[in-house]
């Protein structure tokens, strides 16, 4: 009695330490002192891992199986192998969103940049794969702590930023598929652990990036229409040269390790139940080597919500015989073996999803033992949030931030300005800087702490409420204007606004926000400077042409070093010189529904089209615009060739299209022909004014014939080049005209025309002759 209870005592206590010991350590496989597991060939390091993951799978029972077809993997205790969360978030820096992150540990907190609208504004690849780089290794160093249940991230969003009242517009880097798939590609390496030119991954991840959402999906809940139950109606023309291209880079180019598909149903079939999308597409035709999972719930609503399969257990069926592999929610485990037992589904189908899933655990180093030897296992705790680290968050919101307006030179602001007033309900917001799928950021200083930092006395009134701005206290706004030496208004959106579930009605300013700063303008002593803290576009056509406001920024969200970025700029410690990554339409543009996906405009219903490369309204500025404290100019110097001939073979097919224009198609001509084809365009650009700058350059292309659904121009190319005061440079592109000089006909066939097509960098162009 006595020993048994001692014992009992004892094996209390043992178990406690085990859990504490294993709270502190990350979760693996194939633990080399436990002899019951290492000689399974699963946890062979030298077997090829799918031949491990063939292994795994065969040694499961089907009620196993199923187990591990959701996000929260359940451990299996008798191979050793843990839970598993196959769920977390990290769109710009490691954050808690997701179950698979945990921010109660020895880390607190990550490196949190600006949301990914902004980042992109900065036009530079290579900080993107910086940024990339840095959240892989703060979430490994996350996961050596054993805070992590799961190193599968659900990002980037490479969605085309298709209408500006989406509320997710922001997790994107915008309207054009060019600078969504070169995003892609780079957070995709530098997460992963590739090089920046890619291909040196070697099957290891340092941590797995997501496609998402695959596609189609930029609507999430306007006027009663929600993600659920939207049915996109999508060209062929359109999946071909604007929502798909940002996927293939992804995958192809990226070498992703994750798609998410969406909600949404595209052309009638949901996206999660579309074997020609996941698996001819993705699979098949792009060598798609990864898992996929649904979006949360996205199976459940395949039944319950769009009624597209009739009982749970052909939603089942409908998306594992599509291709798709885990399902975020329960849903598969619920419904997984009454299919089998319907005779629905083949139990190789559920093999099929489980060897992508278990080959991505794999090669995340899951099953290699103790993962502190492993490539990644040393990444140390010091590296979350280390100064590095915070300091490339700074560059990001500096190289994004841009300015539309600086009149009269207003900007920037003397460092020697004794008083300041700053208004507006976006001044000293810490949460609003970040943006949605966030933090916890290492640290935070608003654009008031960051402002006061230049001047001493400086006077705050929000002047607002909150964002949306119902009732205001302008009065003492005004007061304070009336008094300062300048005046900075600090207004936009934030969240209430625009978020997941929440699109936008309007594109105006929210609530009496415009009427404060007309009044607070109309009483300052000198013009003032406006910021305008959003995802998406706004229309400021009043604050644009209204002369007693000088300047204007748009900051998007610009993360944890946003505040302090913004009051460099202002006064001048920084050349802003970031470059719109959307169209801002005007408030008459919400005459369109967003329901309406076609890109291309149509004259005989007034529809204007989509993004600079199809809109043909007025805008409020353009895609691409924003200018800096000094005048750039542009132009070419060099172009290796000025006619592309494609006339080498009688053989080739030649089309006409209905306005009498010869063409081929890209797929006939062949991979050696394009790459023959290739051309340099060498650029001149010139910083003409008094301040280095840091600035994107972008070449676009166009072509001689207009109309019948071809694009007004393309962007093919863009590159930041570093000038002091007066310097000059030349920076080199390299054309494809295959992949930048074609569009896609009205089949989905990317297509090269004859005749005159241009290159234009700022007002210099230069034609390019197409020979068929
Ligand atoms: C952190 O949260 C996880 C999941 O909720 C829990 O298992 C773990 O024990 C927590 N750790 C600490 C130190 O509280
Ligand atoms: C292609 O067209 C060019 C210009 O018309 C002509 O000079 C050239 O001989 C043609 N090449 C072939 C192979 O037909």
């Amino acid at each position: 009695m006595m020993l048994q209870e001692l014992c009992l005592v004892c094996l209390i206590s043992f178990t406690l330490l085990v859990v504490h010991v294993g709270s502190t350590q990350p979760p693996f496989s194939c633990d080399s002192s436990d002899p019951s597991t290492k000689n399974y060939p699963f946890c062979q390091t030298t077997l090829p891992i799918i031949q491990r993951a063939r292994d795994l799978v065969s040694r499961l029972t089907l009620d196993e199986k199923i187990s591990q077809l959701v996000n929260s993997a359940p451990a299996i205790p008798r191979l050793g192998i843990p839970t598993y969360e196959w769920w977390s978030e990290a769109l710009h820096g490691v954050t808690s969103v997701g179950p698979g992150i945990k921010f109660n540990g020895t880390i607190k907190a990550a490196t949190s940049f600006p949301q990914v609208i902004l980042t992109a504004a900065s036009f530079d690849a290579y900080q993107w794969y910086r940024i990339g780089q840095v959240i892989g290794r703060e979430a490994r160093a996350i996961y050596n702590a054993g805070q992590a249940y799961g190193m599968t991230f659900w990002a980037p969003n490479i969605n085309i930023f298709r209408d500006p009242r989406w509320g997710r517009g922001q997790e994107t880097p915008g309207e054009d598929p060019l600078v969504t798939g070169k995003y892609a590609v780079s957070y995709v390496r530098g997460i992963q652990g590739d090089t920046f030119q890619g291909g040196k991954l070697n099957g290891h991840l340092q941590a797995s990036a997501c496609c998402k959402h695959f596609t189609a999906y930029d609507l999430d809940n306007w006027k009663g229409m929600n993600r659920f139950v939207f049915d996109a109606r999508v060209t062929v023309q359109d999946l071909a040269d604007t929502y798909q291209p940002p996927f293939q880079s992804c995958v192809q180019d990226g070498r992703a390790s994750g798609i998410m598909c969406a909600y949404n149903r595209v052309n009638g079939v949901p996206s999660c139940a579309d074997s020609n999308l996941l698996s001819k597409t993705a699979r098949g035709l792009w060598d798609f080597k990864g898992y996929i999972t649904s979006d949360c719930d996205a199976v459940a609503i395949i039944h319950n919500a769009q009624g597209y399969a009739k009982s749970p257990e052909d939603a089942v069926v409908d998306v594992l015989t599509a291709g798709m592999d885990v399902n975020c929610g329960s849903y598969l485990q619920k419904y997984t073996k009454s299919a089998v037992m319907q005779k629905k589904l083949p139990e190789s189908e559920i093999d099929r999803a489980l060897h992508n899933l278990f080959a991505v655990r794999m090669r995340l180093g899951l099953f290699d033992g103790n993962p502190g030897q492993r490539p990644f296992g040393n990444i140390g705790t010091d590296q979350v949030c280390s100064p590095e680290h915070q300091v490339l968050a700074l560059e990001a919101a500096r190289n994004g931030i841009v300015l539309l307006k600086n009149d009269a030179k207003l900007l920037p602001l003397p460092k020697a300005t004794t008083s300041l007033a700053v208004i507006g309900p976006n001044a000293n917001s810490a949460k609003t800087l970040l943006g949605n799928y966030a933090g916890p950021p290492c640290k935070s200083v608003t654009p008031l702490q960051a402002l006061q930092s230049y001047v001493k006395n400086t006077v705050y009134r929000p002047g607002c409420d909150t964002v949306s701005c119902s009732t205001g206290a302008s009065d003492k706004a005004v007061d304070i204007a009336k008094q300062a030496d300048y005046v900075v208004l600090m207004m936009g959106l934030d969240e209430t606004q625009e978020r997941e579930e929440l699109d936008r009605v309007d594109l105006l300013l929210p609530g009496r926000q415009q009427e404060l700063i007309t009044s607070v303008a109309k009483a300052a002593k000198r013009p003032v400077v406006l910021v305008l803290l959003s995802g998406g576009p706004i229309d400021v056509s009043f604050a644009k042409d209204d002369p007693r406001i000088g300047g204007i920024f748009w900051a998007g969200y610009p993360g944890q070093g946003g505040g302090i970025a913004l009051a460099e700029i202002i006064f001048g410690d920084h050349n802003p010189g970031g470059r719109l990554p959307v169209t801002w339409y005007p408030q008459e543009f919400t005459k369109v529904p967003m329901t309406d996906m076609r890109m291309r405009p149509e004259s005989s219903s007034d529809y204007p089209g989509r993004t600079y490369r199809f809109y043909k309204g007025d805008k409020v500025f353009e895609f691409g615009y924003g200018i800096s404290y000094s005048k750039y100019s542009y132009e070419f110097t060099r172009v290796s060739q000025n006619s592309i001939y494609l006339n080498h073979s009688s053989s080739l097919r030649t089309t006409v299209t209905s306005d009498s224009v010869q063409y081929k198609l890209v797929s006939e001509l062949g991979a050696e022909v394009c790459d023959q084809r290739k051309f340099i365009v060498c650029v001149g650009v010139k910083n003409h004014g008094e301040m280095a700058g840091k600035h994107p350059v972008l070449l676009f292309a166009r072509q001689g014939n207009r109309g019948d659904g071809r694009p007004k121009k393309q962007l093919i190319g863009f590159q930041s080049v570093i000038l002091s005061a007066g310097e000059m440079a030349e920076i080199q592109f390299e054309v494809s005209p295959c992949e930048h000089l074609s569009r896609a006909n009205e089949y989905g066939l990317m297509v090269m025309e004859e005749g005159i097509h241009f290159l234009v960098v700022g007002d210099d162009k230069h034609p390019i002759t197409i020979v068929i």
